[in-house]
């Protein structure tokens, strides 16, 4: 199994099943602009978020790590009317190009934008005390996962779901002994999970266009 074997496969299910218009391609690309590698998550990815979020009725979504939208307006546009989503952006540059990709989506309006550390904005959020979150998501700085899932379960009522992304890095969550910062905090994060009754969890490995890598589900405990 290779890379090029995961790629064309996630290029046929995404030619057979779309998933892909304009905004959602534009979002896909930011990276680019930003000389970066391509960091956002998969079209079969988006959709699953997507899916998640209808499965789970969620009517409030928080996602911690916009980068240039695109798993936002996967997210946004699985909301019911009336329905808003808090994304959170600690670098400046990604969250103006992600506004304008919403803005294209037609998602902007039901997006509240947050520009700064996240660790800052989620305290600001609970003192707020606005209704509780149905989902989370979580892809943002790895070595703060940790931190960021506590906060989540905070933020989110009981039968709540959070999903992180990013928690096998290519293998590397496997190795004990590893001192990458991001390993590090995807290894705390499930140690917190193992010593966490209020929620139950899987994690599960995944291939595909963007490598090999995995995400996390979590219900909180209804
Ligand atoms: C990186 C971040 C991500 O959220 C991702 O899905 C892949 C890579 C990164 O920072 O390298
Ligand atoms: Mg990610």
């Amino acid at each position: 199994m290779t890379q090029n074997q995961w790629s064309s496969v996630d290029d046929y299910f995404d030619s057979v099943l779309g998933n892909e218009d304009p905004a959602l391609a534009a979002a896909a690309q930011a990276h680019v602009a930003f000389d970066l590698p391509d960091i956002g998550v998969s079209r079969p990815q988006g959709k699953l978020l997507h899916l998640l979020a209808r499965i789970q009725g969620a009517e409030r979504i928080l996602e911690i790590g916009t980068f240039g939208g695109y798993s936002t307006i996967w997210l946004a546009r699985a909301l019911p009317p009336g329905g808003r989503l808090v994304t959170i952006e600690w670098e400046r540059t990604f969250a103006e190009a992600a506004a304008g990709h919403l803005e294209q989506a037609g998602v902007a309006g039901v997006v509240d934008q947050h520009v700064g550390r996240a660790l800052d904005i989620l305290p600001t959020l609970a003192e707020a005390g606005g209704p509780p979150f149905d989902l989370v998501f979580i892809d943002a700085n790895k070595p703060d996962t940790p931190e960021y899932f506590t906060w989540a379960l905070e933020l989110s009522r009981p039968g709540g779901v959070i999903v992180v992304d990013n928690v096998v890095l290519g293998g590397a969550v496997g190795e004990a002994g590893n001192p990458d910062g991001g390993v590090r905090g995807m290894r705390r994060f499930h140690e917190m999970l193992a010593a966490e009754p209020r929620v139950s969890a899987t994690s599960i490995q995944t291939v595909g266009g963007k490598g090999y890598d995995g995400f996390t589900l979590a219900l909180i405990l209804p």
